[in-house]
């Protein structure tokens, strides 16, 4: 049996030398632990002395506390009369004046006509954290920036007279059937920007009829986000056909990789997206100025910077003040890698995070299901090329893939007629993310509905006015890419070992 301790106690310990926090009702000595917190040790020390449960909750579930504490680090249960001797956390920096919305009146969800609309009205209730966690991008977020603009570089070639009275939006992800070709993509942590996290997302999504990729690095077990799922099935009785992924950031360790794939299994998510543009974290550059700020604010000076290659990814920890979490995915991962995943895994799998017709060609070759053309958002590699630019290069270097596998692309797509470009290009689906993180940060399930709708109406016009009554009838005649296609990288003359 644990022994009990005292608040008063508890709170004795609130510096570097001695530092205890209470989570879950108990209390642990997390001193030894300070240097090796993934989300650093300003995040920490803010919270020494207190009860940080709420606080913990919003990024990780309790489980962690298990995976990443050494067993000797739990000091006791809290006396529940003690409770009050605690000290309570330091206030959170409010958002600097002339980075808030001027009003933070958050503006009636049916004001949001845009997909863009969301992130204003999110920017207004989100604490500045959490803001810059979503909003965040790497570098001087060029690559975030072409994202965004190379869909507008694309335009249609139109036909008309074609009876668009009637249209079907409806596309099948793996044989899963979807309202719609897009769906919401993965986004770790999303307890910092609704109390309800993933749960609430995907409420929003079975509403709709969306799929989604659930994120490893969810605030939420895979369980409790399959759970909510399959509560939100049975309430609504509609047959709604969503199904979900999970997207896969693969631990380092072997044994915890394959123990965590079961458990995917055993869930019932649909299909593996394995992460692969992430063997490093990408250098968040707004994280970096809040931890900085963080640090300084309880007495530590940034560390080298060096240090921020160390590990894994969990796309929340930098904003946490640190670095990314350790074991949560391997720089040492590799194509091989795919034969033992391929074992354990029945189901299909997806490359999430392939930026070139090389690497398009080789997931083929390791017999991929599909891949997904993406640059993380533009918060991994600076200048990291489009999902629309390496498409192209995939349809020019090696056509062959776009028959075999199925194509996803993410990045920037902020309108619905995004969606019919990708597709005219031989895309299955696409993948939005931001402006869903934005919605639910703002509105919660009502926003992720609204987001979806937002989307659905834009491709129902788009369809209509290109003359398609379907999805099938999309062709790559019905674009223009030929500014992207100017650009497009070429192989050297004297590049002989291309694998193209
Ligand atoms: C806040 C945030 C968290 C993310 N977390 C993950 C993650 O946990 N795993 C992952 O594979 N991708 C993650 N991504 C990348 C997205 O899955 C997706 O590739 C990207 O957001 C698409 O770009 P968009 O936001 O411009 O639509 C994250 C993106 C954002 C914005």
């Amino acid at each position: 049996m644990s022994k009990t301790v005292d608040g008063a106690e508890v709170a004795k310990h609130s510096t570097k030398k001695s530092c205890w926090i209470v989570l879950d009702s108990k209390a642990y000595d997390v001193t030894s632990f300070l240097s090796d917190h993934p989300g650093g040790a300003p995040i920490i020390l803010r919270n020494a002395g207190t009860d940080a449960t709420e606080e913990f909750k919003k990024y990780h579930p309790l489980s962690y506390l298990n995976d990443y504490l050494p067993a000797d680090a739990l000091v006791g249960s809290v006396d529940p009369n003690t409770f009050g001797q605690l000290r309570q956390p330091k206030e959170e920096k409010a958002a600097p004046a002339s980075e808030t919305d001027d009003s933070k009146e958050v503006p009636h969800v049916s004001l949001c006509v845009a997909a863009t609309d969301f992130e204003k009205a999110a920017k207004a209730v989100l604490p500045h954290k959490s803001y810059i966690y979503a909003s965040g991008s790497a570098n001087n977020g060029l690559a975030l920036k072409g994202n965004i603009d190379d869909w507008g570089r694309i335009s249609f070639r139109p036909r008309v007279m074609r009876n668009v009275g009637d249209v079907d939006t409806q596309r099948k992800i793996f044989g899963h059937s979807s309202m719609y070709p897009f769906y919401i993509s993965p986004m770790g942590t999303m307890g910092a920007i609704h109390p309800e996290a993933e749960p609430e997302m995907v409420r929003g999504a079975v509403r709709k009829g969306a799929h989604v990729v659930v994120s490893t690095a969810s605030s939420k077990t895979s369980e409790q986000i399959m759970q909510s799922w399959i509560d939100e099935q049975a309430r609504l009785n509609n047959g709604s056909p969503t199904v979900l992924f999970y997207q896969y950031y693969m631990p380092v360790d072997r044994k915890k990789a394959i123990a965590l794939m079961r458990i995917v299994k055993k869930c019932g998510y649909k299909g593996l997206w394995i992460t692969v543009d992430t063997p490093v974290l990408g250098k968040r550059t707004a994280d970096r100025y809040l931890q900085a700020e963080e640090a300084l604010a309880v007495g530590i000076e940034e560390e080298s910077t060096a240090e921020w290659e160390a590990g894994g990814d969990n796309d929340f920890a930098p904003a946490m003040g640190g670095r990314p979490v350790q074991g949560q995915l391997s720089p040492h991962t590799t194509w091989e890698d795919l034969e033992w995943i391929r074992k354990e895994w029945e189901g299909p799998i997806v490359l999430k995070g392939v930026q070139c017709a090389e690497d398009a060609k080789l997931a083929m070759e390791y017999g991929c299901e599909g891949i997904l053309l993406s640059n993380h958002g533009g918060r991994q590699l600076h200048t990291a090329p489009s999902a629309l630019m390496t498409l192209l290069e995939i349809r020019t270097y090696c056509p062959e893939v776009l028959g075999k596998l199925e194509i996803f692309l993410d990045g920037g797509l902020r309108d619905g007629n995004d969606v019919l470009k990708a597709l005219c290009l031989g895309a299955t689906a696409v993948g939005v993310g931001r402006p869903f993180l934005y919605a639910l940060g703002a509105y919660g399930t009502k926003g992720v509905e609204r987001c979806v709708d937002v989307l659905a109406e834009e491709l129902q016009t788009g369809m209509r006015l290109l003359g398609i009554t379907s999805l099938d009838q999309c062709r790559p005649e019905m674009v223009n890419a030929s500014r992207l296609l100017n650009e497009m990288w070429r192989p050297e003359p004297l590049n002989v070992k291309s694998r193209l």
